[in-house]
């Protein structure tokens, strides 16, 4: 059998590890925007070019059996419909089903149509009059976000992006010029998850839920990043209950059942939650379409049943009865990130890396050439320890991580019980408690 995978991050390298753990042995064919050597190595073919060259990601997708698309861009350019045209299955979802991630408005005005839970106040604004008026509404606390694949810089809050009306409005003026249209919304106050759950268009089955850091810096200062790392700690986080869960999960099926209804096609692949739990419940942040980068390395890593046959279970409609079983194990995931990340990373720096002999490394950002491994201007590396205990997971991970030699930066903090101790009390300060 023959596995098609479109990407080539640390998130692509831990989809092709899990594949390539498959008792079905599947053959990986990689289609790569550069080569990513870990990914390389798993594969029997690759391909370099870009993920809009559809034609050139035809010509390897023709032995596949399927195709597992991992990032968001080619989703959003409508990868899974050509590929589907042509006859290639894939897990992913289509262009319109993928504006589940790609548009806010149109997430935010699906929970509107079809009731579900879990949305903030929220209003999607076409005139500078309109955002003035929803922001007035909202008072100090609101976030304006741009309605369209920003990476992760779409979105500014008030109080740390924005500092007066005047501050939103410009924002929000910038926003309606590029998109035609802008988000206004109240700002949540809580706790982040994260729940990746497998769909197939009718039965939604959840991982178990991780916590990404977004910040840059130590005690979550400094700049938003694409994650700094993640970590999980089985079935629940600690600051989670089961009935967040249960909420978090019934945000998921309507949202699977109201896409179907509304685009009238069905949701193959991942619908990857971004949850905040509040003292008024479970909201929803945002829905990504595709597996979270670093949380990926927290559940596919974990997984006990064959991910070829998950895949496959999506695609045929079959997730109902397919085996979706995981290890109850804690796992901790850190990146390297080159200094100066995000904003003014030192870049095409060689790094060294000694045999890490615990921990899973998962390629991102990198270039192995013979004289050596160089980092890109973004994340880098991914070091995932998994054990019994958080702290036996957090200690692989960074005892193995700090060993690396190079103009490399990383928090020392995921993991660590000092700071799950400090969700855990705002969440008892937030629930009362
Ligand atoms: P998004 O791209 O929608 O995930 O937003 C990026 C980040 O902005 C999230 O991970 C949150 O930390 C924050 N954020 C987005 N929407 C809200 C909200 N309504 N209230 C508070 N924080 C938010
Ligand atoms: N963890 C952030 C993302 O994958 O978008």
């Amino acid at each position: 059998m023959n596995v098609l995978l479109v990407g080539n991050g640390a998130r692509e390298h831990a989809i092709a590890e899990a594949l390539a753990r498959s008792p079905r042995h599947p053959a990986l064919l990689a289609f790569m925007k550069a080569n990513n050597p870990g990914i390389a190595a798993l594969s029997h073919k690759t391909a370099i070019g870009a993920y809009s060259d559809f034609s050139s990601v035809l010509k390897l997708a023709k032995e596949a059996d399927f195709a597992v698309i991992g990032p968001e861009d080619p989703l959003e350019a409508g990868i899974v419909d050509f590929l589907e045209e042509n006859g290639v299955p894939c897990f992913g979802p289509k262009r319109d089903l993928a504006q589940l991630e790609t548009s806010k408005s149109f997430t935010r005005e699906l929970f509107r149509k079809y009731k579900i839970p879990g949305a903030p106040k929220f209003r999607v604004c076409f005139t500078e009059d309109e955002a003035r008026d929803f922001l007035e509404e909202l008072g100090g606390d609101y976030v304006v976000k741009a309605d369209g694949l920003m990476g992760g810089k779409g979105v500014k809050l008030s109080g740390e992006h924005l500092h007066s009306t005047a501050e939103a409005l410009a924002y929000a003026r910038d926003c309606i010029k590029k998109h035609g249209r802008v988000v206004v919304e109240e700002k949540l106050v809580g706790e982040e998850f994260s729940i990746m759950a497998f769909c197939d268009g009718r039965t939604v089955k959840d991982s178990q839920p991780s916590q990404d850091h977004k910040r840059a810096f130590d005690g979550d200062k400094g700049p938003n990043t694409g994650g700094m790392g993640s970590y999980s700690t089985g079935r629940l986080l600690p600051f989670l209950t089961e009935a967040d869960l249960a909420e978090a999960h019934d945000i998921a099926v309507r949202t699977c059942h109201a896409l179907r209804e509304q685009v009238g096609e069905e949701y193959k692949g991942v619908m990857y939650g971004g949850f905040m739990a509040t003292k008024g419940g479970v909201k929803l942040v945002e829905f990504n379409a595709r597996f979270g980068d670093p949380e990926v390395m927290n559940v596919l890593p974990l997984m006990q049943s064959d991910f070829v046959e998950v895949c496959q279970a999506v695609i045929d409609g079959d997730l109902e009865d397919a085996d979706l079983r995981f290890s109850e194990n804690a796992s901790v995931c850190k990146y390297i990130v080159p200094e100066g990340y995000p904003d003014s990373p030192v870049k095409g720096e060689r790094i060294e890396v000694p045999p890490a002999p615990k921990a899973r490394v998962y390629y991102a950002s990198v270039d192995q050439r013979p004289e050596g491994l160089f980092m890109s201007s973004s994340r880098a590396l991914a070091f995932v320890g998994i054990a019994p205990t958080l702290k036996e997971a957090e200690r692989i991970a960074q005892s193995d991580l700090s060993k690396v030699k190079g103009r490399v930066h990383y928090r020392s903090d995921i993991g660590t019980q000092a700071l799950v101790n400090k969700r855990i009390a705002h969440m008892r300060q937030l629930r009362g408690q």
